[in-house]
């Protein structure tokens, strides 16, 4: 067949892939999973929290959209505990916005995320009691421990 790659170009091209595949580190399954599962973990936080705030940017409040928005938030917040386990960060060399100073300052980013688990409990609380004025008030504080874990513990895109 004329369109056919000569044997030699096949055999670099083959050789080029290998290339490709053997410089990428090697991560633990249970690593990369975890870091999996905090991706999905954060973008689901993020998205809840964009909804929250797109509404009172237009003028609404607490509805059940941005009731359930904050339910959800809370449940994951409780979760991010168990996303950073030792050996997850950039040392893996995989795509994160972890910082390496998560794992050398345990207890302040532990208590960063209790700031987050603390105020989104009582964000749903509010929710609960049908308190739209409180609730957009504490949609603030929420965006706080946000921002506050981010600045120090997230690297910037
Ligand atoms: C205790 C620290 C902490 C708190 C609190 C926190 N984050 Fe993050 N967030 C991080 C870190 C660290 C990353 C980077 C994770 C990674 O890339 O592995 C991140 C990543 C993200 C991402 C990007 C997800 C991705 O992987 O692309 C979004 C979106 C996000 N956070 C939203 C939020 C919102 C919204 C809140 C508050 C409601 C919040 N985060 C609270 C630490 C925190």
């Amino acid at each position: 067949m004329k369109n056919r790659l000569p044997t030699a170009v096949c055999a670099v091209l083959v050789a080029a892939t290998a290339l490709v595949a053997c410089s990428k580190p090697k991560l633990d399954p249970a690593i990369e999973a975890v870091m999996h599962e905090r991706h999905e973990g954060f973008e689901r936080i993020g998205d809840n929290f964009k909804l929250v705030n797109d509404k009172i940017k237009a003028g609404g409040g607490l509805d059940p959209d941005t009731a359930a928005a904050a339910r959800v938030i809370s449940v994951e917040s409780t979760k991010i505990a168990r996303w950073f386990p030792q050996g997850s960060g950039p040392e893996t060399g995989a795509k994160t916005g972890a910082k390496a100073e998560i794992w050398q300052n345990q207890d302040d980013f532990g208590q960063k995320r209790e700031n987050l688990v603390t105020e989104s409990a009582r964000w749903v609380q509010l929710a609960d009691a049908g308190d739209s004025a409180a609730f957009v008030a504490q949609t603030k504080t929420v965006g706080g421990t946000c921002k506050g874990c981010h600045d120090t513990y997230r690297k910037k895109d």
